[in-house]
């Protein structure tokens, strides 16, 4: 199993702040916003690991990550030359993953689920797509998913104005083979983006996806101040325990 970081996007929403640093790197207490999830595919087991970004500021990661061996880490990167979507730049890590399976977090969330049992699992199996969900208050600015009392996704909305439950599609992943095909089968959403959710549920439609709900709390700092200043807050927290 190989990792996939995307680290790419405008960032819009935290502006200024971004208006000249890369969201994912701007400070969570102690350390980049990317330094989170690597720890994540560390601590899953995973080594090696891409990270996409955008044009303007791969060299920057470059600097700071280096080969990744610091991390015990073996880091690659691949430029998205537009921000075309989550699943666009997927698309990058087709060279990459050489047909293994892969876990790709969203360089933007901070969370303390433990991602390695899902992952050993994963990689028994043959086929399919597993997301990672957590319930919140306002789930309507984010992925909603929809599950029944199995567990079994019932549907994915992205950004719905009615959710139709509490649970969100957070920004971790993990994809059979086949994903490169699906994304291929993709077409631009009205905001001219290739979707994640449109290829989770090309999964769901095949009846290959599945769902785990995640334990403790879980941040997309790139929603908002408030949710960057509460992920500072929960690190700083655990930290000083
Ligand atoms: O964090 C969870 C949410 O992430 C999910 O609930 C949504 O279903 C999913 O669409 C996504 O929503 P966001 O609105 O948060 O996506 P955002 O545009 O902020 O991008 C998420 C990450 O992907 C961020 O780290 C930047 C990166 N990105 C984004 C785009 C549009 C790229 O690397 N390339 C891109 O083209």
């Amino acid at each position: 199993m190989k990792g996939v970081i995307l680290a790419g996007g405008t960032a819009t929403r935290l502006k200024p702040l971004t208006s000249v640093v890369n969201k994912h790197l701007l400070p969570v207490y102690n350390q980049p916003v990317i330094y989170y999830p690597l720890e994540k595919m560390k601590q899953a087991g995973i080594k090696d690991v891409l990270i996409t970004t955008g044009t303007e500021h791969t060299g920057q990661f470059m600097n700071l990550l280096r080969s990744g061996s610091k991390f015990g880490l073996k880091i690659s990167y691949e430029v998205q030359e537009q921000p075309r979507g989550l699943a666009d730049a997927v698309r990058l890590a087709e060279d990459f993953s050489d047909g293994e399976p892969i876990l790709v977090i969203l360089g933007d969330n901070v969370f303390q689920h433990n991602l390695k049992p899902a992952v050993a699992k994963f990689k028994k199996q043959k086929r399919g797509a597993k997301i990672f969900s957590v319930p919140i208050k306002n789930p309507g600015q984010y992925g909603v998913v929809e599950i029944d009392k199995k567990g079994r996704v019932l549907s994915i909305e992205e950004k719905p104005k009615k959710p139709k439950s509490y649970l969100v599609q957070t920004g971790i992943y993990l994809y059979d083979g086949q994903v490169f095909d699906l994304i291929k089968k993709l077409k631009p959403s009205p905001r001219g983006e290739l979707e994640i959710t449109d290829l989770n549920n090309l999964y769901l439609a095949k009846g290959e996806l599945t769902c785990e709900v995640m334990k403790g709390w879980w941040v997309d700092v790139g929603t908002s101040f408030d949710e960057l200043l509460r992920a500072n807050q929960l690190v700083a927290k655990e930290i000083r325990k």
